[in-house]
Parts: C-alpha cells; sequence; structure tokens
C-alpha cells in the first residue's frame, strides 16, 4: 500500500513533490484540472525520472469525479494536496470561487479518504495563517491572526477542517505543513514554475523581467522597518520543500507522528528583504535588472520567517540548498522556457 494521491501534481509546487516521491518508494497518480498549471510538467518529471506517473484530469472539488477516481484507484494510502487556487488578489475579487473550489476539494478528499480506507493526509498550508506576527521568527506554537484575504482564509478554515476530522476518525492522520516562500526550479530544468499571465509572485516577476518579457520589476515599498526598507519574507528552494513532503508522508506511514494532526513550518529560517533578493539575482545571474520602487501592495505585511526547529526535530528536515541555488536553477528554467 504505498499508492499516493497527489492533487494539483502538474502545478509548481506538485511537480517537484511528485519526483521526490517517485524517486523514494512511493507510487503516484496525479490528480489536476490543468486550471493553473500545464501538462508539459508531465512531460518533464518523466524525462526526470525515466517513468511517467499515472495523470487523471478531474476537479477535486467535484465529488463525483473524484468519486469516480477513487474507484478505480480504490487503493490509495494517503493523498497530498496541493490543488487550490492561490492567487490573494483575485481570491478578494471572487471570494465564493475560492471557497467552493479551496474547500470543498478538501471535504471531498477527506470523505473519499474515509470511504475507501485510505490514512494519510498531507496539506499545503501557508504561512499566511500568522498574519503579521508580533515575534519573530514565528514557531508553530505562534498565535494565528484573521486572515488578510479569502485565499489565506481557506488555508486556515482547511487546517480547522482537517483537525475536526482526524479527531473524529481515527484512522486518518494528517500533517500541514506551512510554506515560507518556495522559489526555484528542478536543476534538470525540466519543470519549474510557469506562472499564466503576469505574476504575482516575486521571483518568477524577476526573472520574466531578466528575460526581457516584463519591462521592469516594481519593488513594493521601501518604507517598512527593515534594513532597507523594503519587505522580508523567508525564501527557500522548491526542491526542498517537496522533501519536506516525502519525509512528512513517511512520518505518517511508519506511525511516528505524535497525534493525528501535527503542524511544521518550512522555510530557510531566515529572512530576506526584496532589494536583497534583487541583489542575489543579478550577481547569479550576471543580469543588471530594471526596477522601481513603487507603494505598497495592499494586504502584504512587513516581515516573516520562520522557526524550522520543530520540522529538524521531527521529520529530519531542513533546508539543504542555498538561496543563490535557488536563484540560479529559477533562472536557468526561466532561460530554458523562453529559449535563451
Ligand atoms: N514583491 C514585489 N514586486 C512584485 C512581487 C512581489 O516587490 O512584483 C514583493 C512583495 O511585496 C513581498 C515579496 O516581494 O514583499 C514577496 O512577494 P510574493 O508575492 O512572492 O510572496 P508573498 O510572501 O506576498 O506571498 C506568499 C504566497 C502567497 C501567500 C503569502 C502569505 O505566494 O500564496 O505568501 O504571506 F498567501
Amino acid at each position: 500500500m504505498n499508492k499516493i494521491l497527489v492533487t494539483g501534481g502538474a502545478g509548481y509546487i506538485g511537480s517537484h513533490t511528485v519526483v521526490e516521491l517517485m524517486n523514494s518508494w512511493y507510487e503516484v497518480v496525479i490528480v489536476d484540472n490543468f486550471s493553473n498549471s500545464n501538462p508539459g510538467s508531465i512531460d518533464g518529471i518523466e524525462r526526470i525520472i525515466g517513468r511517467r506517473p499515472v495523470l487523471v484530469e478531474a476537479d477535486c472539488s467535484d465529488y463525483s469525479q473524484m468519486h469516480e477516481l477513487f474507484k478505480k484507484h480504490s487503493d490509495i494510502a494517503g493523498v497530498i494536496h496541493f490543488a487550490a487556487l492561490k492567487a490573494v488578489g483575485e481570491s478578494v475579487e471572487k471570494p465564493l470561487e475560492y471557497y467552493r473550489n479551496n474547500i470543498l476539494s478538501i471535504i471531498n478528499l477527506l470523505s473519499l479518504l474515509r470511504e475507501f480506507g485510505g490514512k494519510h493526509f498531507v496539506f499545503s498550508s501557508s504561512c499566511t495563517v500568522y498574519g503579521q506576527p508580533d515575534v519573530l521568527p514565528v514557531t508553530e506554537q505562534s498565535p494565528l491572526k484573521p486572515a488578510m484575504s479569502p485565499y489565506g482564509n481557506t488555508k486556515k478554515v482547511g487546517e480547522d477542517i482537517i483537525r475536526d476530522t482526524v479527531l473524529a476518525s481515527a484512522n486518518i492522520s494528517a500533517i500541514a505543513l506551512r510554506y515560507f516562500n518556495p522559489i526555484g526550479a528542478h536543476p534538470s530544468s525540466e519543470i519549474g514554475e510557469l506562472p499564466l499571465g503576469k505574476p504575482d509572485n516575486l521571483v518568477p516577476f524577476i526573472t520574466q523581467t531578466a528575460a526581457g518579457i516584463r519591462p521592469k520589476l516594481q519593488i513594493f515599498g521601501n518604507d517598512y522597518n527593515s534594513p532597507d526598507g523594503t519587505a522580508i519574507r523567508d525564501y527557500f528552494h522548491v526542491v526542498d520543500l517537496a522533501k519536506a513532503h516525502v519525509l512528512a508522508l513517511d512520518r505518517l506511514f511508519k506511525g511516528s507522528n505524535k497525534s493525528n494532526f501535527e503542524v511544521f513550518n518550512v522555510g530557510a529560517g531566515q529572512g530576506v528583504t526584496v532589494l536583497e533578493i534583487v541583489k542575489a539575482f543579478e550577481k547569479v545571474s550576471g543580469k543588471k535588472l530594471n526596477y522601481e520602487i513603487v507603494g505598497r501592495r495592499a494586504g502584504d505585511i512587513e516581515k516573516v520567517w520562520a522557526d524550522t526547529s520543530l520540522a529538524e526535530k521531527e521529520l529530519g528536515w531542513k533546508v539543504k540548498s542555498s538561496l543563490e541555488d535557488a536563484l540560479l536553477t529559477a533562472w536557468n528554467w526561466e532561460k530554458k522556457v523562453r529559449g535563451i
């Protein structure tokens, strides 16, 4: 019983995790509706590991489609749930779409795990649940703050639904990983982040600007309380994040989890400013980046970085790649995609 359903497995973090799972001992079934991902990533996964994961094209928020999938793969032992809408700004415009998609998906997957006897659930949560923390770095015990957006609230409510469900279902155990800011791409440049349209996130915007697709990067605010005035985040390599999922799943399979619902921060544990990212990118790419400082972006917090000692102690996980490595792989991927 080693079959894992990876929802959103064609997406950015999902595809990197599928590679690590298949390189470990797991058999993978991907479910994706390609609403914000690309079937090409399945080819990339195959080129990296020499085997192709099983792919089901379906929508996790559609119970009957998911029921069909579980009927066909009734030996699914666990789920890693990535599939979600994730644009913070869009979620403010379309809250019902975000709640319907992100929340129904969780409810469907937990219901089907219960019905078909699957036991393990790993959830993509986010440091967004901490809001602007009063004390840094944030630990898993830091207080949760009211979400700044419907998207952020789907992560908070998602954790609540999972916690309540596993407490009532002795057979299911779950781990929520609270991601900080994953960046970079697989070192092979076969898979990476490929945002549809204008990127929301900093690093894809930087690489697209360096590739000449965007005229300039706008840096949102230089009046924050930080060494250079720009906001601070905890950036880390997506391959390290992918490995955290394998360790979380291993922990559930081994039964070494200490409760039915556990939460871990996953980040580098270091705060870096936007301008430091720009400088590090210029150094590794050898490209001068065109940028301007503009006003703050609505809903942004000033600074956040993780205390990752719990993940280190319990999962044996810690970042291995440097910020520079991560930025270089992001740039190599962008160059490959654009044929530069
Ligand atoms: N930034 C810019 N210019 C850009 C894009 C981003 O200056 O074009 C800045 C942001 O203002 C922020 C930093 O770069 O200070 C990082 O921004 P990202 O959008 O890359 O990441 P965020 O930390 O804002 O967002 C991430 C996830 C969200 C999640 C949020 C929770 O991408 O899904 O963390 O804090 F909701």
